[in-house]
């Protein structure tokens, strides 16, 4: 779920990314005299991230590029990104994250690479991506909320398949899928929608 400490990275941008690396310190972060102070000191277990359905929609083979939209597509411009790590929160350099969306209206690109990508970690365990908030489709009678698709492959490591959803959004309550661990903050920031998700993989 999102936490007051999604929100406080939220708020640095891309600094706050950068500052992921830090989880991996092994001396204890001393008492900050500060209000905006993590409410709970690093945890050394990484929970391995929730899986979720892959649903009809995935191609494998997406170009491997970090901007999935264009100038010229409509819908709000998003920012994300976060890291990847293994249970024991150690960076996951080199993790493959395969990326697939809708468009800004709910529809798949199935015929070209529209809003899909694959992106590699990098020596932080970090990834980051630009690209168009998705729009939400029906599925039978109801529509299901804003949410992002990823696997994520990594050598020794099992492949995740799972999705990415927003905060607030009225279609999470209800929805057949959604798990609240994969649910994210986000915020306005400059031109963009940011959104931040560590993910965590669990040995083969
Ligand atoms: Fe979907």
């Amino acid at each position: 779920m999102a936490t007051r400490r999604d929100f406080l990275r939220l708020g640095l941008g891309t600094a706050a990314l950068a500052a992921c690396g830090s989880r991996t310190s092994a001396a204890p972060t001393p008492a900050i005299p500060d209000a905006d102070a993590p409410d709970t000191p690093f945890a050394a277990v990484c929970s391995e991230t929730a899986d979720n359905i892959e649903g009809p929609f995935y191609k494998a083979g997406a170009p491997s590029r970090a901007v999935l939209a264009t100038d010229r597509d409509a819908g709000e411009r998003l920012v994300l990104g976060g890291t990847v790590r293994t249970t024991a929160c150690e960076p996951l350099v080199g993790a493959v994250l395969d990326v697939w969306h809708a468009d800004a209206r709910g529809g798949y690109d199935n015929d070209g690479w529209g809003h899909r990508g694959t992106l590699t970690t990098d020596r932080l365990g970090r990834w980051q991506l630009r690209s168009i908030m998705p729009g939400r489709y029906l599925n039978g009678r109801r529509y299901r909320p804003v949410h992002i698709h990823v696997k994520l492959r990594a050598d020794g490591h099992r492949e995740l398949t799972t999705q990415l959803y927003f905060a607030g959004d009225p279609y999470n309550e209800g929805d057949d899928f959604i798990v609240p661990s994969l649910i994210m903050a986000h915020a306005v920031t400059g031109n963009a929608r940011r959104a931040a998700f560590d993910f965590v993989l669990a040995n083969a």
